[in-house]
């Protein structure tokens, strides 16, 4: 009898293990051009820690979400990364940098995928250049969260777990 229970009790946390490891979900952060230069580009602007080391707090604090990380300051690398996470993943967190301002391919691939796309911003766009006021993905996301240093990302992670 007793064997029987603690048979039971084992299959019982294996099952319950290859759930919740089945059951982890997917958020992508992209970063786009000039992004890999976090913590020494323009401290007073995007200050002074780097996109890694921020990037070690969120998988400590998030450790139920499988975090996928990808950076490049190439805009068809981008376009590339939207299409193989944007049908599967529960959400993809992009700061697109500059493309915000310039880019119809990025905001194509946004409208073309089925996860939900919440647009970052370290800075506050709006408090910024013209130029920067207008954003071509703005229209093709589920949100913009801006201005909020870092922490910016962590607010989208957590919009985006609300989905
Ligand atoms: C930025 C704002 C953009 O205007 C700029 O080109 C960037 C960073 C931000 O996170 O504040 O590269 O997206």
């Amino acid at each position: 009898m007793q064997k029987t229970i603690s048979c039971f009790l084992f299959n019982y946390s294996v099952c319950n293990f290859v759930a919740a490891k089945r059951t982890k979900m997917d958020i992508v952060i992209i970063n786009g051009p000039n992004l890999n230069l976090l913590g020494v580009r323009e401290p007073s602007i995007y200050g002074s820690t780097g996109f890694d080391e921020y990037l070690n707090q969120l998988k400590v604090k998030y450790q139920n979400i499988n975090l996928i990380y990808l950076q490049s300051n190439h805009e068809g690398d981008i376009v590339d990364a939207i299409h193989k996470y944007g049908f599967s993943a529960k959400g993809i967190v992009l700061n697109a940098g500059a493309y915000t301002h310039t880019s119809v391919a990025i905001a194509d691939a946004i409208a073309a995928v089925t996860s939900p796309v919440v647009e970052v911003h370290i800075s506050n766009v709006n408090k910024r250049e013209e130029f920067r006021h207008h954003s071509f993905i703005a229209p093709v996301c589920v949100g913009t969260i801006c201005g909020f240093g870092l922490d910016s990302y962590r607010l989208a992670i957590e919009a985006l777990i609300q989905k």
